[in-house]
């Protein structure tokens, strides 16, 4: 075994904290089954204690270990997509502590598709309690080096696996009730989980929903620097409106700069028109653009084809809620 595995077990055995690797963003990892230890995540990313966490597991022959009953369908998806993004929610068993659940009736598992995660799942044989490794609220670790710089003093162990394949949070798909419900958009699209499932999965305003759901509160992933989202088309006369009334952005866009401004000081980066070249470097890019220090990071929106969903969505969570308000048009 790898030292670093093993040395990240020991730390979970003793009720420390973990970098946690996987294919979505970076984990801050504690033992699901020690109420302690996973009260350490919290104060560590300063969330509230009722946020529920999700469970990450080795496979799904854990899932009887953390859920009442494993539903059929439940069973169907993690066969499709295990490892893999796709976080499920399930009627919790009763040992499954509190301080996971936040208190709820249900709990969120799910199987990474990273080989270090599941080397350090198979070696500890339990589940790891593990949220986003980021301060609450702010944008999610894709890098190892996101996860010491943020939250380095906090954690034994940080595993560095690379950079994170997906660079978005899992999709969270909740059947615990009459139908499956989409809880947050990711990598693991609509399409697909219906191919399974024989139904789309009903996407209802996630405010209503779950309000519990940190990654789904209006405000969320958010970078310091305030944040404006301009759609596609708007993008290049906002940007004027901004140079001229002395507001110093940077754009983050989806075309190259336009020559009409010269050499006025807006810095301008281009992301990949590919909505999975985008997810994977979205979070980079919004720390980078933050670490800049500007007045304004204004973003274009991205379009609205179902695979771009799990993008928009971050980006309409990272918007600075006083600005813009082009991320209120359903993108
Ligand atoms: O990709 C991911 O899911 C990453 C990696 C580390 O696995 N984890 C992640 O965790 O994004 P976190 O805590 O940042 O977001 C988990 C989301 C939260 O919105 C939480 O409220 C929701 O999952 N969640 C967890 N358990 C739930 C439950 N029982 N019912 C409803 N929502 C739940
Ligand atoms: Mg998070």
């Amino acid at each position: 075994m790898r030292d670093d595995v093993k040395r990240a077990v020991e730390a979970l055995r003793r009720g420390q904290l973990i970098g946690l690797p996987t294919e979505t963003v970076y984990g801050l990892g504690a033992d699901a089954m020690n109420p302690e230890a996973v009260r350490r995540i919290f104060a560590a990313k300063g969330r509230p204690e009722s946020h529920p966490l999700i469970v990450h597991i080795a496979g799904p022959d854990e899932l009887g270990r953390f859920a009442r009953y494993v539903p059929a369908a439940a069973e169907r998806l993690a066969a499709r997509f295990w490892p893999g993004p796709l976080t499920l929610i399930l009627t919790r068993r009763s040992g499954v502590p509190n301080e996971v659940t936040g208190g709820l009736e249900t709990v969120g598992l799910r199987v990474p598709d990273h080989p270090l995660a599941l080397a350090v799942l198979r070696a500890f044989g339990g589940g790891v309690a593990a949220p986003s490794a980021n301060r609450f609220g702010r944008i999610s670790p894709t890098t190892a080096e996101h996860v010491r710089a943020e939250l380095g003093e906090k954690v034994a162990v940080v595993l560095d696996g690379g950079p994170c394949r997906v660079g978005v949070e899992s999709t969270i798909l909740a059947l615990t009730g009459p139908r499956p419900l989409l809880l947050r958009p990711g990598a693991v699209l609509p399409a697909a989980l219906a191919e399974v499932l024989g139904e789309e999965p009903e996407a209802p305003g996630q405010l209503d929903v779950a309000p519990r759901a940190p990654g789904t509160l209006a405000s969320h992933y958010a970078p310091s620097t305030p944040l404006e989202l301009c759609v596609e088309g708007r993008l290049d006369d906002r940007v004027a409106e901004l140079i001229a009334s002395g507001v110093r952005a940077v754009v983050l866009a989806r075309h190259e700069r336009p020559m009409r401004f010269g050499d006025a000081d807006v810095p301008w980066e281009r992301a990949p028109d590919e909505p999975g070249a985008y997810a994977h470097d979205l979070y980079a890019r919004l720390r980078s653009l933050d670490a800049l220090a500007r007045d304004r990071i204004l973003v274009e929106t991205v379009p609205s084809a179902p695979a771009w969903s799990p993008v928009a969505d971050r980006l309409r969570r990272a918007e600075n809620p006083t600005l813009g308000g082009a991320g209120d048009d359903g993108l």
